[in-house]
């Protein structure tokens, strides 16, 4: 049993994860979301020369707070500041055409959401900003200000199945024709005030828009799904892919993605064999998801709603 300290960020599913990934001492790994750390520092504990970790992340906090960690434990890692969707890309360049293992911790990390001035949290006001990657040019406040009514309505019910997506558009529309809006606060007040009390009783009322809003930002969903499909082609045999998700969106693609690549290709009903051909090339290694165990709950509540689904190259 892993037991880690109280840090910025706790890793989720640390243990189930880092067991998941079945680390051979001199495989090779990928961290696709390096964060603070807290699961890479768990994998370069495993690996001795020739064993390697790559990982990722495209916040440039994320990639200096956790190279000092990672230091301590051992030289065999290197960093990538780069999105994931380009995950294929640079492992080639590194001159790595298969790995034994892949790691995606999705979303976000406790220490971005917490800072005021990167504007992921209705808890704060700050600038309409939620860019994981500080060199991208669209941020929240440039999505809210330029595009239309409708759009705006459909990521809110599209991305988090927002109830009241089209009010708030509304709202937004007719408040940034005076003026353009630009802090999480002006955004949240304009959400209170089109929704009804009752709404606001049972959750926080930006919530939902707030987690659509910061999908679009990133292209989240495009970005994990095009990714998924690199690390499958990455995975040498034997090798396996971790995917935490948090919310449906996220797990429902992973989920859908695992289970078409580790089912026959056709099924014909004339043909009592699957030719080789046809055999899946993957296999599901969780049928059902893994989720936080009641102490973890217990120790970090932002784990709630974590998912862990896990498949194996054969
Ligand atoms: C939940 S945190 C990971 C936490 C980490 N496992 C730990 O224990 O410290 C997710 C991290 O992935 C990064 N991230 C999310 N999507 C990304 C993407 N498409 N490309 C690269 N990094 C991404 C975020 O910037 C964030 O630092």
């Amino acid at each position: 049993m892993i037991i880690m300290k109280q840090q910025e960020h706790i890793p989720v599913l640390l243990n189930e994860a880092i067991e998941g990934l079945n680390i051979k001492e001199d495989g090779i790994y990928v961290d696709c979301t390096l964060g603070r750390g807290g699961h890479s520092s768990y994998i370069l504990k495993q690996l001795k020369n020739p064993g390697h970790l790559f990982a990722f992340d495209q916040d440039q906090e994320a990639i200096e707070a956790s190279s000092q960690l990672l230091s301590t434990i051992s030289p065999h890692y290197t960093l990538i500041h780069d999105n994931f969707s380009r995950l294929k890309e640079n492992m080639i360049s590194q001159g790595i055409p298969l790995v034994n293992g892949i790691l995606f911790d999705l979303g976000v990390s406790s220490p971005m959401f917490d800072q005021q001035d990167r504007g992921f949290s209705y808890r704060f006001d700050g600038p309409l900003d939620m860019r994981m990657d500080q060199r991208n040019p669209i941020t929240a406040a440039s999505l809210i200000n330029s595009l239309s009514e409708k759009e705006l309505a459909d990521i809110f019910f599209k991305y988090s199945e927002e109830r009241y997506s089209r009010r708030i558009a509304k709202q937004i529309f007719l408040v940034r024709k005076e003026k353009p809006i630009l802090t999480t606060y002006e955004l949240v007040d304009i959400i209170k005030s089109v929704v009804p009390a009752k709404y606001r009783a049972e959750q926080h009322p930006a919530k939902r828009v707030f987690q659509a809003l910061r999908i679009a930002v990133n292209n989240e969903l495009n970005v994990l799904e095009e990714s998924l499909d690199q690390a499958l082609d990455l995975l040498a045999s034997g090798g396996r892919i971790c995917v935490i998700s948090f919310h449906s969106l996220e797990d429902r693609i992973v989920k859908n993605k695992f289970k078409e690549v580790s089912s026959p290709a056709t099924w014909n009903r004339n043909m009592p064999l699957v030719v080789d051909e046809e055999k899946p090339k993957f296999k599901l290694i969780t049928k059902k998801p893994i989720t936080p165990s009641p102490q973890e709950l217990e120790v970090n509540p932002r784990s709630h709603s974590a998912k862990l689904r896990i498949i194996e190259k054969i």
